[in-house]
């Protein structure tokens, strides 16, 4: 089951990610965002422009590990609905004010097996690498390298794109601030060293995390901001 870097297929050119995938995926991102307009107003943390900015985000630092333009660009098609299961769940159960306790959380992170179902629900009879690939990030973006993540999988489980989205998401979710952040250093560096620091290597695979933290360094330096991601 563990998938390699994508570079078997081309998105962009493949007819089956052209004809199914890319209208499907823009579809889910349109009920995702449908799904956060009933979410209250002053929400910050709003999915789908999380989506999209976690997808900018992997599809530059696949450049930066020198992976090519294909993978980098297959890797953001399959990143950007990895939340859509989401949507299945009540809306009302994301925008606490407090910590979210252990039975919520379990709850909120079903969203990774309900996301696969509905892949696998619309495409039950097509085989496709791109398919295998989104649904390995969506299953697996909140598993964590020590086997205690979200369905216990330990890192040598985790292939390198679900490693890599793992990080990325977990970066961008930092970086927006919610109330139970109260006043965290969530500026790049601030998210950066609290990801490394706290951590680290019990949840993220440190060669891939140091690369992209190599990346959103020089983004910072070069005054990049975060509506560009
Ligand atoms: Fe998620
Ligand atoms: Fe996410």
């Amino acid at each position: 089951m563990k998938i390699q870097w994508p570079d078997n297929f081309e998105f962009e050119t493949d007819a089956t990610c052209q004809t199914f995938f890319k209208p499907f995926i823009l579809d889910e991102l349109e009920s995702l965002k449908a799904y956060d307009a009933v979410r209250p107003e002053d929400i910050t943390y709003v999915f789908h422009e999380h989506a999209r900015r976690v997808a900018e985000n992997i599809r530059r630092v696949c450049r930066s590990l020198g992976l090519g333009e294909i993978v980098a660009n297959n890797m953001y098609w399959a990143i950007l609905p990895h939340d859509i299961g989401k949507r299945l769940l009540p809306p009302d159960i994301w925008d606490q004010e407090e910590k979210p306790s252990g039975n919520l959380k379990k709850l909120r992170r079903t969203h990774t097996l309900l996301g696969a179902q509905i892949v696998q629900e619309s495409f039950p009879d097509t085989e496709h690498p791109f398919k295998d690939l989104m649904i390995e990030i969506m299953r697996y973006h909140h598993e964590q390298m020590d086997g205690n993540g979200t369905h216990g999988l330990p890192g040598a489980m985790l292939s390198a794109p679900v490693r890599l989205s793992a990080i990325v998401e977990a970066y961008d979710g930092y970086r927006i601030w919610r109330p139970h952040f109260e006043n965290r250093d969530i500026s790049p560096p601030g998210v950066l060293k609290r990801m490394r620091e706290e951590k680290g290597e019990m949840l993220y695979d440190m060669t891939l995390f140091e690369a992209f933290a190599k990346m959103k360094m020089d983004d910072y330096k070069n005054g990049r901001l975060l509506g560009q991601a």
